[in-house]
């Protein structure tokens, strides 16, 4: 784990080490860093060693050579180490963060706030260039990581504090606030809260920029989903922007789904910048110019590298098939590259405690809440994931009661899905029931 004793001039040492290392040897410190690059053993001089030894940022090999046990993001002259190495607080190189790097860069310095600041990048890059800087998150090892961060860098003056979203800066405005909120499953409700709180906390003349995954249903575009969300503060004059993020690496997370013909409830997603500013009355939303293509079949047409989706009897038909199969050792042959209703057969359960529920929050077009493809509104885009979550566990206890789950054999492996149409309710107990074999080897080819 990194060393969080370091005092801040010890750190501020360390990162005049580290960027002459960089700048002297670009290669061998990308062998050690890069998060992006192959990474591999070094030789390192003596001195250089022992200063990264003491802060945990490399071990010595037993031919003496050296190799790096962190990730460091350099941007220009600074240095970001992407995690602390023990805690729950990792971050990558995500396209995301360049979006809301890329707002920094064409603002005025004035009062920032920073959203989940992570590592701390957004927030110390905005403090370099003079913003007066609060950067906000959940958990405190993140704020420890960023803390670090600043002082590697040299950059002094942010204003850390602990808290959900916006709670820590109640009744403060600023003229940027930026944040790229966690989304995957439940926490997607996250992002919504901030578009519905965000705005109060501008000052005249300010902007929110939110950088993050939207999604949306067929071939329509991707916000009639927030469109919902978004109309009522355009209504009351501001100015909103969504446009889709490019960004070369990860190109595979903008997928659009193509289907022969309609499937209800399969989902599309890409990555987004949407900004609002106070005033200006308008909404511009672009959409993304060439998305790649997911393609998704009906189990009972699948073919190999489409993702399935079980819609129809035809598909539950052969997920039997497909269960038997597994049940009596044979080889399945051909799977879908992912089974989109992987969840609902897979290890994970429907709701779950902490983040790890398979449930999401996919918005519709009337600006309601569905835990997943098949899942009926359980929520609304005005909601906060407290509630969302109160919703989906409120609804999950009550299944668990009706369907007698505690004292049920399959409690091992069912993932106790809230919504298995085309299966109804007793129909999918027994599935469960009697997939005891089948389903955990269907979880070994789902999630390997
Ligand atoms: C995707 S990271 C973004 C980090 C950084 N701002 C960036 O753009 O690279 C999301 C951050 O939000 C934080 N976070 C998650 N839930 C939060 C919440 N409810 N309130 C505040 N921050 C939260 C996470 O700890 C994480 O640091």
């Amino acid at each position: 784990m990194l060393r969080l004793d370091r005092s801040p001039a010890q750190l501020a040492r360390l990162g005049d080490r580290l960027r002459a290392l960089a700048a002297d040897d670009a290669a061998r410190f990308a062998t050690l860093f890069d998060p992006l690059a192959p990474r591999g053993p070094v030789s390192l001089d003596e001195a250089i060693a022992r200063e990264l030894l003491g802060a945990a940022l490399v071990a010595r090999l037993d031919d003496g050579r050296w190799r790096g046990l962190h990730r460091i993001r350099r941007r220009g002259e600074r240095l970001y180490v992407l995690e602390l190495g023990i805690v729950e607080y990792r971050q990558d190189v995500w396209p995301e963060t360049d979006a809301l790097l890329d707002v920094l860069d064409g603002a005025r310095a004035g009062r920032l706030l920073d959203v989940g600041t992570g590592c701390g990048i957004v927030a110390i890059e905005g403090a370099a260039r003079g913003h007066r800087v609060v950067a906000t998150d959940l958990y405190p090892s993140a704020l420890w990581l960023a803390r670090w961060n600043a002082a590697l860098n040299r950059v002094e003056g942010i204003d850390f504090r602990v808290g959900h979203l916006l709670e820590p800066v109640r009744g403060e405005r600023f003229d940027l606030v930026l944040t790229a909120p966690h989304y995957g499953r439940v926490f997607d409700q996250l992002r919504l809260e901030v578009l519905v709180d965000g705005p109060a906390h501008l000052a005249d003349g300010g902007l929110l920029a939110l950088a993050t995954q939207l999604e949306w249903e067929g071939e329509d575009g991707p916000l009639a989903a927030v469109e919902a969300l978004l109309a009522p503060l355009f209504r009351d004059g501001a100015a909103v922007t969504v446009r889709p993020i490019e960004a070369a690496e990860k190109r595979d997370w903008f997928t659009a789904v193509r289907v022969d013909e309609p499937i209800a409830g399969l989902v599309s997603h890409a990555r987004f910048l949407v900004t609002v500013a106070p005033s200006g009355r308008s909404l511009t939303v672009e959409r993304p110019a060439d998305p790649p293509r997911r393609r998704c079949a009906p189990l009972a047409r699948f073919s190999p590298g489409a993702t399935a989706v079980i819609s129809t009897d035809d598909d539950v038909s052969r997920l039997r098939a497909l269960l038997a199969s597994l049940d009596a050792g044979e080889d399945p042959g051909a799977l879908p590259a992912a089974l989109l209703d992987g969840c609902r057969f897979g290890e994970r359960s429907c709701v779950a405690d902490g983040a790890d529920g398979a449930a999401g929050a996919i918005l519709d077009a009337a600006g309601g809440v569905r835990p997943c493809a098949h899942g009926g509104v359980v929520a609304s885009a005005r909601d906060s994931l407290a509630t969302l979550r109160a919703a989906l566990r409120a609804r999950a206890e009550e299944a668990f009661a009706r369907r007698g789950c505690e004292r049920c054999a399959a409690r091992a492996w069912c993932s106790r899905c809230l919504f298995p149409a085309p299966l109804d309710e007793a129909a999918y107990c027994e599935l469960m029931r009697a997939s005891g074999t089948a389903l955990p080897r269907l979880h070994r080819l789902l999630e390997p």
